[in-house]
C-alpha cells in the first residue's frame, strides 16, 4: 500500500509554513499509519485537512475551481494574508514499502487577471541504490513549460527519453494529464495515490436517505450513500456481509443485532434489534451518534480502502467512553496489510488516550499569527511520562504539551 511519508504546506491560510513528517529536505521520521492533530480553536486543524482535500480537487477539477469551492472563497482568501508567494505543497510518498520515495512539488499563484494557475510542478526520486544525495527530477514544469522523462529512468540514466512538455491550460496539473499516459507509470501511480484520498464529513441526516436502487463500492464523504454502499458489500459477499453486521453490532452499545432485509421494492434495509425492545428499528429511526459509529465501522470494513483517510473531529455526537475504543479500532484498521493511513483532528481527550506520542501533533499559533506544528514525541518529557504509564489525553489536559521545542 502506498504511504504518505510527509507533507509540507506553505501559504495555505494560517499554514504559512508547516511540515508533517518527512520530506527530502528534513530528517523527521516518516508519518505513521495513524495520526491525530490537536490544538486550540482557530490554529489550523481544519485548514490542514482541507489542504489535503484541496490537492485532490486541484487534480480533479483544476486549480481555479479548487480555489473557488464555496468554503474556500478564491485564491486570495486562501493564500496566507500578507504573503506574496505561491501556495506551495511538497508531498513525499512511497508506492510500496521497498520502493524509492518520490517527492512532488506544486506551486499555485494567480495570473495577471487574478486567476489561480499552476506555476510550478516537479517530481523527484532518488536513483536506485542511492540512499543519500540529490534526488533527480523526472518531471519539471515552470510556468507551463517543462520536460518529462519517460519510463522509470532519471535524466542521467541510459534509455531515458526526455520529452518537452507545454501546458496550454494553466489550470490543469501536469500530473493530471501525463498521469493518464502509459509511458509514465510513476506519474500515473502518484496521480492515483493523490486522487484516492478520502476525507470524511459525515452528516447523519444524509445517511438516512434511502435511494431506490444502486450499489456504490465505497462510502462517500458525507455518508449519503450508506445504503448503496451496503448494497454493494452485500452483493459482493453475502455471507461476509452477515458476519460484518454481526461484528459491527457488537461494537455499538445498546444494539443486540443488525440484520439486513430486502424490502418488497428490493431496497436493502438494516434492521436493528435494540436492547429492551421487541420490534426492530431501521436506519431512519436510529440516533445520529449510532449512525455515525455505524458509518465509521463500515468505513473500516472497506476491503479496498483509500490510501489516506482524513476525519475531522470524529468525537462530535459520540459518547466520550466510546472514543478510546474508536481510536483503537482506527489503529487496528490502519495497521492491517493494505490498510489506509488515517489522519484525524480532534478535541477529545478520550480519543487521544488511545494514541502514542509518535502519533499526535499539536498545532498552535505564534505571535505572528502563523500556525506551528509540533510532534508530541518531540516535546521534552512527554515520551518519558508516556512510557511511565500516563496516557496521552491526560498529558494533554494537564498541560504537558507546551510548545517549547527541546
Ligand atoms: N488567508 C488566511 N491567512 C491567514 N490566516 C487565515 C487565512 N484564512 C483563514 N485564516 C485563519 O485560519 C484559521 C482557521 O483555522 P481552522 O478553521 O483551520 O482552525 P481549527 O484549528 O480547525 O479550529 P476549530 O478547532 O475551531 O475547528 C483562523 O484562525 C483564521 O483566522
Ligand atoms: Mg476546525
Amino acid at each position: 500500500m502506498a504511504i504518505l511519508e510527509g507533507i509540507r504546506i506553505q501559504n495555505y491560510r494560517a499554514l504559512k509554513d508547516v511540515t508533517l513528517g518527512k520530506t527530502f529536505e528534513n530528517k523527521e521520521p516518516v508519518l505513521p499509519r495513524l495520526m491525530a492533530v490537536i490544538g486550540a480553536n482557530g490554529t489550523g486543524k481544519s485548514s490542514l485537512v482541507d489542504a489535503l482535500g484541496f490537492l485532490g480537487d486541484c487534480l480533479q477539477d483544476g486549480v481555479e475551481a479548487a480555489c473557488d469551492k464555496p468554503h474556500r472563497g478564491g485564491f486570495e482568501r486562501l493564500r496566507t494574508q500578507g504573503t506574496k508567494g505561491p501556495i506551495r505543497f511538497e508531498v513525499r510518498y512511497r508506492q510500496r514499502s521497498l520502493a524509492r520515495p518520490i517527492s512532488y512539488s506544486l506551486g499555485i499563484d494567480c495570473d495577471k487577471h487574478g486567476r489561480a494557475c499552476v506555476v510550478y510542478e516537479r517530481l523527484r526520486q532518488r536513483r536506485k541504490g542511492e540512499a543519500r544525495g540529490q534526488p533527480y527530477s523526472f518531471l519539471e514544469i515552470k510556468d507551463g513549460d517543462g520536460v518529462v522523462w519517460s519510463g522509470q529512468a532519471t535524466k542521467l540514466q541510459e534509455g531515458s527519453k526526455r520529452i518537452p512538455v507545454k501546458m496550454t491550460d494553466r489550470q490543469v496539473l501536469g500530473i493530471s494529464t501525463l498521469g493518464t499516459l502509459a509511458d509514465h507509470p510513476r506519474i500515473s501511480a502518484f496521480r492515483d495515490f493523490l486522487s484516492g484520498w478520502y476525507l470524511s464529513y459525515f452528516v447523519p441526516q444524509l445517511a438516512r436517505t434511502q435511494p431506490m436502487t444502486g450499489a456504490d463500492p465505497h462510502l462517500n464523504q458525507t455518508g449519503e450513500n450508506l445504503a448503496k454502499y451496503l448494497q454493494f458489500v452485500e452483493r459482493e459477499n453475502q455471507s461476509g456481509f452477515r458476519e460484518m453486521l454481526e461484528r459491527i453490532a457488537k461494537k455499538i452499545p445498546g444494539i443486540r443485532t443488525i440484520k439486513h432485509v430486502k424490502a418488497p421494492d428490493r431496497r436493502l434495509l438494516l434492521e436493528f434489534q435494540v436492547q429492551g425492545y421487541k420490534s426492530p428499528f431501521y436506519q431512519q429511526d436510529m440516533s445520529d451518534g449510532t449512525l455515525k459509529m455505524l458509518a465509521y465501522l463500515l468505513l473500516m470494513e472497506d476491503p479496498d480502502p483509500a490510501p489516506l483517510i482524513g476525519i475531522e473531529e470524529p468525537e462530535n455526537g459520540l459518547y466520550p467512553q466510546l472514543l478510546d475504543k474508536l481510536g483503537a479500532e482506527f489503529r487496528e484498521y490502519a495497521k492491517q496489510p493494505g490498510g489506509p493511513q488515517i489522519l484525524i483532528t480532534t478535541h477529545s481527550q478520550n480519543f487521544v488516550d488511545a494514541l502514542s506520542p509518535e502519533e499526535v501533533w499539536i498545532l498552535d499559533k505564534g505571535a505572528d499569527g502563523f500556525s506551528r506544528l509540533l510532534r508530541t514525541a518531540d516535546i521534552r518529557g512527554v515520551p518519558e511520562l508516556y512510557e511511565a504509564g500516563l496516557p496521552m489525553g491526560s498529558l494533554w489536559y494537564s498541560n504537558h504539551f507546551g510548545t517549547d521545542k527541546p
